[in-house]
């Protein structure tokens, strides 16, 4: 038998609360008429198909790093947390400004000196996967605050010619700050995840194949990546199956009825997916959170950006109990049960 020494100390009573968000995306705004400029397209075939009215791109003098600390702390100001009492800053990208991870240079910038600070990459399902993993060194005890954010710069790694990619992505950052308490009341009550890389050829950023001399008799594969490429249909027809079906595991198990949440809070990919997965549970579409219309599709950002605008709209309340499920890249997906806290 393995020897565990984590084991041994964990407090197992621990809860995890959601007690701050924040959010923060690029000055740059690009409209759908405005991308029809660029290839051939229009508002009104992007909104029909997708909901999208405009997106944010990073321009000139702003970083996927930024945007992050922003977002992070925005959570950290909701929380009214001294940024030296976090034990963790999770970062939640598949675009980092640096390969080897921009978590330690968002600690650094939020003086949050005594965290451990790494990148996690789930694509579009990350905010979701950071969140679960964050949450479980709260549940063990060995941390008591950590930060999640999800932040991508998409914007980087379209092919800007391609029409049936361009239009569907965004830039921007979102950040939740968790705690764990030892307490009755339940933030987050539970979750789901799962991924399947047989079908990982549905949607891919790959390194390019490209290999270039070094000396005689050797070369190098170079450092760089080809544009998205996605098969859209299959794409769509992966949600709005695996999403549903994920939801219902995580329902059923926690015995909630649908018509009990308060919100559902999916991943901002397309209207249409999102009205769907609300038909399948006889949802109303006014519990369903959507900003697709202003920032498209930000990917590991999505949930967490509509999550502090709603929260800072005041529609989403402490006590509101939330659906939430992530998908995207790998394939990846993920649900998770949960209340909003809010600042203690
Ligand atoms: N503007 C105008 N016409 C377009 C555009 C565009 N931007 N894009 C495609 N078209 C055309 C196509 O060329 C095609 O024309 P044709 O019939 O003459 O060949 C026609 O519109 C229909 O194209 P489809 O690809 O069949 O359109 P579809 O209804 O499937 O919608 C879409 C495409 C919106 C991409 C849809 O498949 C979708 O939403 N899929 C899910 C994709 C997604 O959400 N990906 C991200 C999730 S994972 C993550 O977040 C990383």
């Amino acid at each position: 038998m393995s020897y565990c020494p984590l084991a041994q100390t964990a407090k197992i009573t621990n809860q995890v609360i959601l007690v701050g968000s924040g959010c923060a995306y690029p000055n740059q705004r690009l409209t759908n008429t405005q991308l029809g400029l660029r290839v051939d397209t229009n508002d009104s075939w992007i909104r029909s198909r997708t909901g999208i009215g405009a997106r944010r791109i990073i321009g000139p003098g702003e970083t996927l790093t930024d945007l992050s600390y922003k977002a992070a702390s925005a959570a950290i100001e909701m929380a009214g947390w001294d940024p030296q009492s976090i034990d963790l800053v999770l970062l939640a990208t598949s675009t980092p400004d640096d390969l080897f991870g921009s978590a330690p240079a968002v600690q650094t910038k939020l003086n949050a000196n005594n965290s451990v600070a790494f990148d996690l990459t789930a694509a579009c399902s990350g905010f979701l996967f950071a969140l679960i993993t964050a949450s479980q060194f709260l549940r063990t005890g060995s941390m008591r605050r950590a930060l999640v954010i999800g932040a991508d710069q998409l914007s980087s790694w379209v092919n800007w010619d391609d029409r049936r990619t361009c239009v569907l992505f965004g830039d921007g950052a979102g950040a939740v700050a968790i705690e764990a308490k030892e307490t009755s009341e339940k933030g987050l009550i539970d979750f789901e995840l799962r991924s399947d890389g047989r079908r990982g050829n549905y949607l891919n950023l790959n390194k390019t194949k490209d290999f270039s001399h070094l000396i005689e008799n050797s070369s190098y594969q170079t450092g760089s990546f080809s544009p998205i490429e996605m098969n859209g249909q299959e794409v769509y027809k992966f949600a709005v199956k695996e999403v549903p079906a994920i939801l219902q595991t995580l329902l059923r198990k926690t015995n909630t009825d649908p018509q009990m949440l308060d919100w559902l809070l999916l991943h901002q990919a397309n209207q249409r997916i999102l009205n769907a997965v609300a038909d399948r549970f006889k949802i109303s579409y006014e519990k369903v959170l959507t900003n697709l219309a202003d920032y498209g599709n930000t990917s590991a950002a999505t949930i967490p950006i509509m999550l502090d605008e709603a929260i800072r709209s005041g529609r989403v309340k402490p006590g509101d109990l939330i659906a939430s499920s992530g998908f995207g890249a790998g394939l990846s997906w993920g649900a998770a049960l949960f209340r909003w806290h809010g600042p203690n």
